[in-house]
């Protein structure tokens, strides 16, 4: 019996909380991503260093990939960039988590700054 009201005790705690949530949707209170400014040197150079470098280094390695090593080759093909991470088509064979995907989706909706 305990145990029961331990559980009704969790899902009334639970269910206050993500009414609480609910609430806040409600306001009308938009929270954009974007909201914040991505940077390129400190955010998206370290997430394509990382995640996209194995391939896209311009060594020629591999084929059809794009050169992906310097601000400008990277400006170039911002929107593709941001398509084919909104896709999950690139990286290939790895994936990117979904706050690494809205950094690049906001860093090139933003203009692909060099900032
Ligand atoms: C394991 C290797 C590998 C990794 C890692 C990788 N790519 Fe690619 N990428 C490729 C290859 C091969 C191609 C060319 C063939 C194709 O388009 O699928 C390509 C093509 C692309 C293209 C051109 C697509 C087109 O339609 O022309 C873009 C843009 C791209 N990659 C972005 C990225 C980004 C951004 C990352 C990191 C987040 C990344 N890739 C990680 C191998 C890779």
């Amino acid at each position: 019996m305990k145990n029961l009201q331990l559980f009704t005790a969790i899902v009334t705690v639970s269910f206050i909380i993500s009414s609480c949530e609910y609430n806040v949707e409600n306001e009308d209170v938009v929270i954009d991503p974007c909201e914040s400014t991505v940077s390129y040197s400190a955010t998206i150079r370290p997430l394509i260093d990382t995640n996209c470098m194995p391939c896209h280094n311009g060594d020629g390695n591999t084929p059809f990939a794009p050169d992906l090593t310097n601000y400008n080759s990277v400006q170039g093909i911002a929107i593709l960039i941001k398509d084919v991470t909104q896709s999950g088509r690139m990286p290939q064979n790895s994936s990117l988590t979904e706050v690494e995907k809205d950094a690049i989706k906001c860093w090139v909706d933003n203009g692909a700054l060099d900032n």
